[in-house]
């Protein structure tokens, strides 16, 4: 079983201070850090662009990645890059050349996910699994956090494992110490967690309860 890591997504902080909690949440072991992009137009909110990244630059030594929410993604490979996202994850639904993105990201030295909405089906991995780095099952329908988890989803992580056993799978929407051990069950080994690492008991006591549960 792959090792699993801990994706904690700043979604679901005032993003006005979102400096500290990151600071906590990188203090706190998290394995990366997932950003939330979103354009009002693949989804209804908008979130952040790459500034906000480039301005969490110091907050210590740790993967960001850029989880692309919009239209045309290809549009804002350059500028996620440049803030230090070495990893950038686009929708399969957002463009006609999934396959020439992922040879675009590798050519910049970035590494490529492809993520799939609830009512995407898995086999659009098949084509492109030799270009991926990573691929990120939404388990809920983007554009929002605290939502509870579509466990049906779960079902397309067990497909994709079996398709790709050596691939780096991500689960994203409604991760919590209830739902984490599911979906790893299920064949994921990558957990972005939002509004969970939001709760009264503070962050570095959140972040243990979510390593606890990762096997
Ligand atoms: C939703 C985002 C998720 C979300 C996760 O569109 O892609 O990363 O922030 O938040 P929770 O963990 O609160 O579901
Ligand atoms: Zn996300």
């Amino acid at each position: 079983m792959m090792r699993a890591e801990i994706a904690p997504s700043i979604l679901s902080f005032p993003l006005a201070s979102v400096f500290e909690p990151v600071r906590e949440i990188v203090a706190a072991g998290a394995d990366l850090i997932h950003f939330d992009v979103m354009d009002g137009q693949f989804v209804p909110p908008i979130t952040f662009g790459a500034a906000l990244v480039e301005s969490l630059k110091g907050v210590g030594d740790i993967l960001f990645e850029a989880h692309l929410m919009t239209e045309t993604p290809e549009a804002h490979f350059e500028a996620f890059a440049a803030a230090g996202c070495k990893r950038i994850i686009f929708h399969a639904e957002a463009t006609k050349h999934a396959h020439r993105l992922c040879q675009q990201l590798h050519s910049m030295g970035i590494q490529a996910g492809l993520a799939i909405n609830p009512a995407t089906p898995v086999n659009v991995f098949e084509p492109v699994l030799a270009e991926l780095d990573m691929g990120l099952i939404m388990t809920v329908n983007p554009g929002w956090g605290g939502q509870k988890m579509i466990s049906a989803c779960l079902d397309k992580v067990t497909k994709l494992r079996a398709m790709a056993p050596n691939l780096p799978i991500q689960v994203d929407g409604g991760m919590d110490p209830v739902n984490l051990p599911i979906a790893r069950q299920a064949g994921a080994n990558i957990f972005v967690v939002g509004s969970y690492l939001t709760g009264p008991e503070g962050i570095p006591a959140l972040m243990k309860n979510l390593r606890n549960v990762c096997g």
